[in-house]
């Protein structure tokens, strides 16, 4: 696990943005694992930027998203599909029957898996993108969740709950559950860069990096993987030894 502390959100964004970058400068088909949530939007607006300045090409690449809430359609703007496409789809050239998000529609664990079974059919990911929950939760795997999860369905946790309420009217709106690529979809993609930004994060920065791989603190075990950088701002990294 690599730690690179950088000054701040944007130069964590520009940070963030070049790796991906250079992911699509050498595999324009390649296969990005994105994440929503507050710490990746400035890395998809300076991905497109560098559209808008002719830089990247996105006509070829596929996206596989992390998670999705259950029960939200894509029409939904609280639903991650929504997030994607306001957020980077709609503002560059990828195709959109090539971005992938878990259906909030989903059923059962089986059906969730087939989403694990379209990713090893298409390659598997070459870079995923992840943030962190302030619980270590990485997608939606929450604490405890086994090492050998694939894309299932979770019942969030409070906590998680509580902290996402702030994109919702009350609490009372935040769904109970979501579909999540599993620990082990995650661990499976070739590369891996986690980003987090903020005082608030510093605990679980700590944790992640200084502890021990564990299943409690399911960004820890991101340890146990060959290719991971970790992406910092000041804050985030101010527990670190
Ligand atoms: C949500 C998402 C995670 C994300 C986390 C942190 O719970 N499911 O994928 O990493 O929020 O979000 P933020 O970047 O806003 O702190």
């Amino acid at each position: 696990m690599k730690v690179i502390k950088v000054k701040n959100y944007e130069e964590l964004s520009r940070t963030a943005a070049t790796i991906i970058a250079g992911t699509i400068l050498s595999k324009p088909d390649c296969i990005l694992g994105l994440a929503t949530g507050s710490s990746p939007v400035g890395t998809y607006d300076q991905l497109a930027a560098m559209y808008e300045e002719g830089i990247l090409d996105f006509s070829h690449v596929k996206s596989v998203n992390l998670d999705e809430y259950v029960g939200l359609d894509g029409s939904n703007d609280q639903s991650y599909r929504y997030f994607m496409n306001k957020n980077l789809f709609e503002k560059v050239d990828i195709r959109m029957e090539a971005t992938h998000v878990p259906s909030g529609a989903v059923k059962s664990d089986e059906e969730a898996e087939q989403y694990d079974a379209e990713i090893k059919a298409a390659g598997g990911i070459d870079l995923q993108l992840l943030g962190i929950g302030n619980n270590g939760h990485i997608g939606f795997n929450e604490p405890l969740t086994p090492f050998t999860s694939m894309t299932h369905i979770v019942k969030l946790t409070d906590s998680t709950r509580e902290a996402n309420k702030r994109f919702f009217a009350s609490i009372d709106d935040v769904p109970t559950h979501a579909v999540t690529m599993g620990i082990h979809t995650v661990m499976q993609a070739k590369s891996i860069i986690l980003m987090a930004f903020g005082e608030g994060k510093a605990e679980i920065i700590k944790k992640t990096v200084d502890g021990r791989p564990e299943i409690a603190v399911p960004a820890s075990l991101l340890q146990l993987h060959d290719d991971v950088e970790l992406y910092l701002d000041e804050a985030a990294a101010s527990k670190l030894s």
